[in-house]
């Protein structure tokens, strides 16, 4: 988590300096306390003033300063600092940290450092794959550095190779990658996602409003904990997170399939897929032809979680309630009629939260009759919450 973390970015002389800025607006944004290093070369590219806005904290340029905001120097600050992480890393500051070398703020604060420190290098292809640049990346790696390797692209110079920093958004996943705790390295989760899709012919389907969002959350916080994860999703324009195994589904009946085959091997199940209650009875395989006003005939799919809570051994199995009205009757219902540990209750006639939304607010209720509110939050944070309770009912079980 990188709410409340105390993390020193250094900031190093490289035309990737700009996207720097775009890593501190994003760290800040999830809450982190933001202190900034720049080496005098990188004052060239970027100035002191972008930080010092985007981190509300003093930039520090230069050791001797006798305008240093830390009470002692590079000293305190590598003390406080939870995770240092230099975006971009020249080749230069690469060399120093790998010999020892400390003749500036940031150098001396890398070897001062009791934290991790994650380096995200940024340079021109031939420097990049110079023997001794590697052979300093892998010193590093040995020291117990952590990298970000750079991507492939157009870079600044106008070459194309590798060499172009890492994005922000994925600099800023690879921090809170850094600073999770792998609390659930031990266990086997099974999440499920997104909406099913019902054929009706070969182009036309039902489906409903589910983006799968809150699934992906709860796989990619599960996955960042150290869980093994498995994501059963239907059709999704989200990128699948690292770390995760994806098998994609279509129908209920697939998704029912795949559930049934998965679950014996797991230890927590989150059903968090809105899966059709209703398929068409008879598929027409090409595309019916336009006629007379016509009904469709729609049969019951099966009842994957009614089917998991029956199968359930020593799994803590964890259900979805989205409800229009009767919110706390109708999830508590399920829970028992399908032999749940948990179930997540949210209000979809609110537009604020729920399908689509970033956001979303959920009730648990719990099979001993208690009852917990998960605040509105992004859903990450929610995916937390959720992730938190159900390992604390799988250890008690266990
Ligand atoms: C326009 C320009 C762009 C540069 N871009 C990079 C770069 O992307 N990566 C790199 O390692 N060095 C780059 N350099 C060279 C570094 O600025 C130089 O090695 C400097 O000594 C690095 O100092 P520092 O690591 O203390 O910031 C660039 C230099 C210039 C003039």
């Amino acid at each position: 988590m990188i709410k409340g973390k105390h993390i020193v970015v250094g900031v190093t002389g490289g035309i990737a300096a700009y996207k720097a800025a775009m890593l501190v607006s994003l760290l800040k944004k999830k809450g982190a306390d933001v202190h900034v290093c720049m080496t005098k070369n990188a004052c060239q590219f970027i100035s002191p003033l972008t930080f010092e806005t985007l981190s509300s904290n003093r930039v520090v340029t230069d050791t001797f300063s006798r305008e240093a905001p830390y009470e002692v120097d590079h000293v305190s600050l590598a003390k406080l600092a939870d995770l240092v992480v230099v975006a971009p890393a020249t080749a230069n500051i690469l060399g120093k940290t790998a010999n020892g070398i400390a003749d500036d703020f940031l150098s001396t604060l890398l070897l001062a450092a009791r934290s991790k420190v994650l380096f995200a290098p940024a340079m021109n292809t031939a420097m990049l794959h110079h023997a001794a640049v590697q052979r300093n990346i892998e010193q590093l790696r040995n020291d117990g550095c952590l990298f970000v390797a750079p991507g492939s692209g157009m870079l600044a110079c106008g070459d194309i190779g590798d060499g172009r920093m890492a994005e922000p958004a994925e600099i800023c996943d690879a921090i809170e990658d850094v600073l999770t705790e792998k609390d659930l390295a031990d266990v086997r989760i099974m999440v499920t996602a997104g909406p099913t899709k019902e054929r009706i012919d070969d182009v036309r389907y039902l489906t409903n409003r589910s983006t799968g969002k809150m699934g992906y959350a709860i796989a990619e916080q599960a996955a960042r904990r150290g869980a093994k994860v498995t994501l059963i999703s239907g059709t999704s324009a989200l990128p699948v997170p690292g770390g995760v195994e994806v098998r994609y589904i279509e129908s209920a009946q697939q998704m029912y399939e795949v559930c049934t085959e998965v679950f014996p091997q797991t230890d927590i199940a989150i059903k968090a897929a809105a899966v059709a209650d209703y398929t068409p009875a008879v598929y027409q395989p090409g595309k019916m032809k336009k006629g007379e006003d016509m009904q469709l005939q729609l049969v019951r799919t099966q009842d994957i979680l009614q089917e998991l809570g029956r199968q359930k051994q020593h799994q803590v199995l964890v259900g979805f309630a989205a409800e229009a009205a009767d919110l706390e009757k109708n999830a508590v219902g399920k829970l028992q009629r399908k032999n749940l540990d948990m179930i997540a209750a949210n209000d979809i006639s609110r537009t604020d939260i729920g399908f689509g939304s970033n956001e979303n607010l959920v009730t648990l209720f719990f099979a001993d009759g208690s009852k917990k509110v998960l605040d509105k939050a992004d859903k990450h944070l929610i995916a937390n919450g959720i992730l938190d309770e159900a390992a604390a009912i799988y250890r008690m079980k266990k």
